[in-house]
């Protein structure tokens, strides 16, 4: 460890096999493979490794490759790519066309790639929809390509309720025992989301006030600018509860509430973890209305731009929510009366992820205030992006004129801080795959019982028939998201 910005260091890995189900569509040519081609760049990904892309197109090797290469360019504009550097990593790139979900599908075209390669760590991601996990499982396991030490990647979300998630599991974890399943949370990859850990227990001024007799209350913020746009007919049967807050926003939430674990250990975290999600308050019909809100964008302008509402995106009326805001109440010892609100939403007026921990009020004042006395100290950890952490306080303006306050932030500022570039949250999580890091990814346990708060909302909306109030596109959300927190006497911290 050093107190100087220190130079990024990458922890080699063996070469593995890495095979990509759905490797034409989005999340393989936006995410994957251009991570891939980072971490290639950096040297981590050895020369004997293949990755193999796999989906139901017709292609050759070559027409993959240069897919990729123009996917590159238009998910990553403004980043030069050298020619002979891509070459050089498409020269590991490979493509089979395979109906992976049919039983009677011709697999010796994939069994080819990896024949006489079971020394090599094998990966099978799965970037496909979440109800063909458990057939493309199967089917790996009946081609005979699991060796004894392959590992599968799943994406979120794991089905789109407790029942449906339990069943993708099981379907699973039938062919591959739970070591081996990795679960992503792309969250969890984030610099800054594994910074929360750091910094909550590897400094000794946080942990004795992280407890509600300090703690006002928490904020946690995924804001996102974008709409539905072309993932419209996806989203439509998912909605922001469950595309955002039943995975990301609980997992911070877990991260900012959980007991210190004893070690760094992935299940120690995880269990951790577990407890957190177990102590959260069920919402039910009685409460539903107090403590959530539903919204939906209409038509508005981001940043300048004008932008269509949802229902115009989708081409029909919805009932879906695109923002949700919550009162999550934690039943524990450390937590009790400080509650979490979390809220969420698309085409709002700006890109970030916040998280605020705002500390109680002093007891009393020296000097005479405005109307709003002192304001509280505050930490705002912002995920992205310009990544910091500030700490709120308020100091004396310097020089004459009396004792004038001003509330100022200690920051620090990630930019200022580390020259390094920060690796998107793939990099690190397909590498922890292949080094078999579980510790970045969720387990069966956790993402069931994060279903299961999740689910008493959903039925909560239903029998409510809580309705999804429009706001407009470019604001902050609904006008009831202020109200939630009003009725406590709070207000969303939005800045200074
Ligand atoms: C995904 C959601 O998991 O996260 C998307 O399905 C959302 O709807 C995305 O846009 C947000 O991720 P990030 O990293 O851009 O904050």
């Amino acid at each position: 460890m050093t107190d100087a910005a220190s130079a990024p260091q990458f922890i080699p890995v063996s070469a593995f096999d890495l095979v990509v189900f759905g490797a034409a569509g989005d999340l393989s040519l936006r995410k994957l493979i251009p991570s891939l081609f980072h971490r290639w760049r950096d040297g981590q990904i050895p020369a004997e490794s293949k990755i193999v892309g796999v989906s139901r197109s017709e292609m050759s090797d070559e027409a993959f490759r240069t897919l990729a290469l123009e996917s590159f360019h238009k998910f990553r504009p403004g980043e030069t790519v050298d020619d002979s550097e891509w070459s050089a990593f498409a020269s590991q790139l490979f493509y089979v066309e395979l109906d992976a979900v049919s039983a009677d599908a011709d697999w010796s075209g994939l069994a080819a790639h990896l024949s006489g390669r079971q020394d090599k760590q094998r990966v099978f991601y799965l970037a496909l929809a979440p109800g063909l996990y458990g057939a493309v499982s199967a089917n790996i396991d009946r081609a005979g390509l699991k060796t004894p030490g392959s590992r599968i990647v799943l994406e979120k979300p794991i089905g789109k309720d407790l029942a449906s998630a339990r069943d993708i599991n099981d379907a699973v974890g039938s062919v591959f025992e739970e070591e081996a399943i990795f679960r992503i949370d792309h969250y969890l990859g984030k610099e800054t989301v594994q910074n929360l850990t750091v910094l909550r227990f590897m400094n000794s001024l946080f942990e004795p006030v992280w407890n509600a007799n300090a703690i006002d209350h928490v904020e946690i913020t995924v804001a996102e600018s974008i709409g539905a746009g072309n993932r419209a007919d996806y989203y439509d049967t998912s909605g922001a509860l469950r595309d955002m807050v039943q995975n990301h926003m609980l997992q911070l939430l877990c991260l900012v509430a959980m007991e210190p674990p004893f070690d760094l250990e992935p299940d120690t975290v995880r269990d951790e973890k577990i407890k957190v999600l177990r102590a959260l308050r069920p919402i039910t019909e009685q409460n539903v209305r107090n403590v959530t809100v539903r919204g939906q964008y209409g038509e508005g302008a981001v940043s300048g731009e004008p932008a269509p509402g949802y229902a115009d995106e989708l081409g029909r009326a919805s009932e879906t929510e695109t923002f949700v805001a919550i009162k999550a109440s934690i039943d524990n010892w450390r937590w009790k009366g400080a509650p979490f609100y979390l809220r969420t939403g698309k085409r709002m007026r700006a890109r970030y992820s916040e998280i605020i921990i705002q500390f109680k009020d002093i007891a009393h004042s020296l000097v005479k205030t405005g109307k709003g006395g002192l304001p509280p100290t505050r930490m705002v950890i912002r995920l992205q992006p310009d990544e910091s952490v500030k700490l709120l306080l308020v100091t004396k303006d310097p020089g004459p004129g009396g004792m004038r306050l001003r509330y100022v932030p200690l920051n620090l500022a990630y930019a200022e801080h580390f020259e390094a570039r920060y690796p998107d949250a793939y990099e690190r999580l397909l590498m922890a795959v292949v080094r078999g890091d579980l510790g970045l990814f969720m387990r069966r346990d956790e993402v069931e019982a994060a279903w299961r708060w999740v689910d008493g909302i959903l039925a909560a909306w239903k029998a409510d028939e809580t309705p999804a109030y429009s706001y407009p596109a470019g604001s902050d959300g609904p006008a009831q998201s202020a109200m939630l927190l009003d009725r406590d006497g709070r207000e969303w911290y939005d800045g200074q």
